[in-house]
């Protein structure tokens, strides 16, 4: 497996200096940005959608996980992966059955992933995981920034992890420096981390540095 990428989410970054912000983590070390989508019905909050998309596409060269939390995923994915996303993500729980949002997301050139909350169990997304190149376990009910982790995620990875030993696993939610080396151990090496970077007055590359340390 490859080694753990710790990804910024830029959910609780300064939006009126977006292109500085992207510029600046990625001069702290940032290997891939984690861009949260949401739609104020899937979840109970409104964020941004394709203008910042490919705002951060125009800033930075760097692989762009989207991830949607909306309830019509299937609408939007097209619209996405031309604003600049190289990994989409879609929710469980957003739709009956998930293989054919997946296939369009392979078929369009992206990586195809799939999220499920904290609730929702490994085996209610079975019978797609042979169409995810990504699963991503939320260690939060999603829709904030800077919420408690929920260790209910690692018996998922864990799980996930010994089902299928090439895909890559995600985590979202609470990960910081208290918290990122059990993602790491239960399997997920893609770490999403928001307020643990963009919420502490040290400099972005001290915050990237330590968590990239813990991590691995
Ligand atoms: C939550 C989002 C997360 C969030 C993580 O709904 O999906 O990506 O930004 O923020 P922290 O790391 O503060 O929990
Ligand atoms: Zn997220």
């Amino acid at each position: 497996n490859p080694p753990p990428v710790v990804l910024p989410s830029l959910l609780l970054c300064d939006f009126g200096n977006l292109a500085a912000e992207v510029k600046a983590v990625e001069a702290a070390g940032a290997r891939a940005f984690h861009l949260d989508v949401m739609d104020g019905n899937f979840v109970p909050n409104i964020t941004y959608g394709m203008p910042i998309v490919e705002a951060v596409r125009r800033a930075s060269d760097l692989p762009i996980d989207v991830h949607m939390m909306v309830s019509k995923p299937a609408a939007f994915v097209d619209e996405i992966i031309d604003a600049g996303a190289d990994i989409v993500t879609i929710h469980a729980e957003a739709t009956d059955d998930p293989r054919p949002i997946l296939e369009q997301i392979r078929k369009r050139g992206a990586l195809a992933s799939l999220a499920i909350n904290p609730p929702t169990p490994v085996e209610a997304i079975a019978d797609a995981l042979p169409l995810c190149d990504m699963v991503l376990c939320m260690s939060v009910m999603p829709g904030f920034g800077a919420q408690q982790f929920e260790a209910v995620a690692l018996d998922k990875l864990r799980a996930l992890r010994s089902l299928r030993s090439d895909l890559l696993l995600e985590i979202d939610g609470g990960v910081n420096a208290s918290t990122i080396a059990q993602c790491t151990a239960a399997g997920a090496q893609m770490l999403v981390v928001g307020s643990a970077i963009f919420k502490k007055p040290a400099p972005y590359a001290d915050s990237l540095a330590e968590l990239t340390r813990l991590a691995a």
